[in-house]
Order: C-alpha cells, then sequence, then structure tokens
C-alpha cells in the first residue's frame, strides 16, 4: 500500500514535470524538437521560417492555400520557397483555414477544440482577437506547462482569429 501510493506520487510529479515535453528537454508535446527552436523569451521564440513552412504537412497544406490567387497578392514567379508569405494579405477564408491548421499542430496535441479533453474554446469565452493573439504569443510565459510559441507573429493573428471565430461568446 504504502509503496503504492508513494509510486502514484512519483508519477504524478514526473508528469507534471515533463508537461510541455513528449520527451523532457528534446521534444516538445507538439512534437517540435527544443533544437529546432530559434530565440528566446523575451524576443518571441520561433521556427526558422515560421511554423507553417517548417513542417512537412503543414508546408504542403499551407501551400494549397497560398497558391490561391489572392488579391493584391503577386509574388515574383520563383520566389514562394525563399520568403515567407504576408499572411496579412490573404483573404479571410484562408486566414481561418491556416489558422485551423494551426490549431491542428500546434495545439491539439493537447487541446481539444470546443469539446472533450482540455478543450480550449471554453477557456477563451468572450475573448478578442488581440488577447488570444498575445496569450499564444507568450504560450509558455508564465504558463510552464505550454511549449513555447513556434511561429511568427502574423502566425499568431491568423491562430486567434480562428480561435475567437470559435470560442463562445456571452450571454451563454
Ligand atoms: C504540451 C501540451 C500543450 C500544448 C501543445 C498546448 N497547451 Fe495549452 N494548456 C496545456 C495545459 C496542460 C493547460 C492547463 C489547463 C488545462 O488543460 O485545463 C493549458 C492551458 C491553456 C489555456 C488556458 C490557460 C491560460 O494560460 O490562459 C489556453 C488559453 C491555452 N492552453 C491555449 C493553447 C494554445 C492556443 C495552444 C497552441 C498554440 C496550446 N495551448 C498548446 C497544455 C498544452
Amino acid at each position: 500500500m504504502c509503496s503504492d501510493s508513494r509510486h502514484t506520487t512519483g508519477e504524478f510529479v514526473r508528469e507534471a514535470v515533463r508537461k510541455p515535453f513528449i520527451v523532457d528537454r528534446l521534444v516538445y508535446g507538439h512534437q517540435i524538437y527544443v533544437s529546432e527552436i530559434t530565440g528566446d523569451k523575451q524576443e518571441g521564440v520561433r521556427l526558422a521560417g515560421g511554423f507553417l513552412e517548417s513542417g512537412i504537412w503543414t508546408e504542403k497544406f499551407a501551400r494549397t492555400v497560398y497558391d490561391k490567387p489572392q488579391p493584391e497578392f503577386y509574388p515574383p514567379t520563383g520566389e514562394w520557397y525563399q520568403h515567407p508569405v504576408n499572411l496579412n494579405q490573404l483573404d479571410p477564408e484562408s486566414r481561418l483555414a491556416l489558422g485551423q491548421a494551426l490549431f491542428m499542430y500546434h495545439c491539439n496535441n493537447c487541446h481539444a477544440l470546443d469539446h472533450g479533453y482540455s478543450a480550449i474554446a471554453p477557456m477563451l469565452v468572450d475573448a478578442s482577437k488581440e488577447t488570444i493573439a498575445a496569450k499564444i504569443r507568450s504560450l509558455n510565459v508564465p504558463a510552464f506547462f505550454m511549449p513555447p510559441w513556434c511561429g511568427t507573429d502574423s502566425e499568431a493573428d491568423v491562430l486567434a482569429e480562428y480561435l475567437e471565430s470559435v470560442r463562445p461568446k456571452l450571454p451563454l
């Protein structure tokens, strides 16, 4: 009995300590290697090139969205792969699609959307897009149990727009 309860407490402590990681201090809960991240908490933590551009699947998906003809958005041919796309110039529908992809790959390992395990929408009742974006940009400050934000500022805005569109509004 006694040893059982000690074991349980030990497990609890270990789980709590490694919370943002799948592999302690090596791989975060959203599958990003610590070594892939540039910058620090003060200047904003990100993957070189942004989160969408850095993942095999997210990059493929993002390109299906970017490659639609966009109003006022005509990048020089061949520059897709050298320059991050300005997400602010995409149409609202494309921004929501990218926001959803960011949620699926950066948050969904740990959070359901609106129902179920640690659902995110109910935690953001009535929050403005700006409040949500600020929270995203400093995801692990002071919340040590979450990994750092690994996207660019405009990716944070796009994710915030998506979350703002799904969160409940008062009165409930
Ligand atoms: C490695 C797991 C993990 C990932 C990935 C993660 N979170 Fe969390 N998050 C948690 C845990 C654990 C809590 C604690 C609260 C709970 O689950 O009820 C939390 C709480 C929150 C809260 C409420 C508390 C607060 O600080 O405001 C918000 C909002 C939130 N997460 C947003 C996000 C967003 C947005 C993403 C993706 C960009 C994300 N989280 C990714 C684990 C994670």
